[in-house]
């Protein structure tokens, strides 16, 4: 049984997020999609909002499961029966960053290998924080994002100008 976990802020899931999942599921037996605390970034979201809009996301993907962590994330890798850490590459700007995490997870625990999957080319400009910059700025962001996801963001702008 091959099992990758998938780590990320997720804020909010987006569809290149998916297009990625989609990927690991024909890959592994088993998808962990992992959202976990970005020390660097303030979410519009909670840690357990994101993990129940994931679940709503891949709902039809019967391999994927979605959990939150809070700790480090090579802490959790046991716990899951984890072999590699799945992240996405969508560019070469993305490849500093991704390597640095690579190195310091294997450093961190020794065995511990990351893998890198490319989304199609039309989710490959696709960020968390392009999304959530059109939509403070009331653009059209449902392109780039699931229903579920599209609809939350719809309802916390509305919570938000009460
Ligand atoms: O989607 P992001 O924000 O690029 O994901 C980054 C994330 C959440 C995977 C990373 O910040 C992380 O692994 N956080 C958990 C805490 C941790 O293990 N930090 C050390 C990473 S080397």
């Amino acid at each position: 049984m091959k099992t990758v976990l998938y780590p990320g802020s997720f804020d909010p899931f987006t569809n290149g997020h998916y297009d990625l999942v989609c990927r690991a599921a024909q890959l592994f037996d088993k998808v962990i999609v992992a959202v976990a605390v970005n020390a660097g970034k303030s979410p519009m979201f909670t840690l357990e909002e994101r993990r129940e809009l994931i679940k709503k996301c891949c709902a039809s993907l019967p391999s994927v499961e979605v959990v939150v962590i809070e700790g480090l994330l090579v802490d959790s890798l046991e716990k899951y029966g984890v072999q590699a850490i799945l992240r996405g590459l969508r560019a070469f700007s993305d490849f500093e960053y991704e390597l640095q995490m690579a190195l310091m997870n294997r450093n961190l625990k020794s065995g511990c290998e990351t893998i890198f999957l490319t989304p199609t080319l039309k989710n490959s400009f696709v960020s968390s924080s392009l999304v959530k910059e059109i939509a403070r700025y009331s653009g059209d962001y449902t392109a780039y994002v699931p229903g579920p996801v599209a609809e939350a963001i719809r309802r916390k702008q509305a919570g938000g100008k009460k």
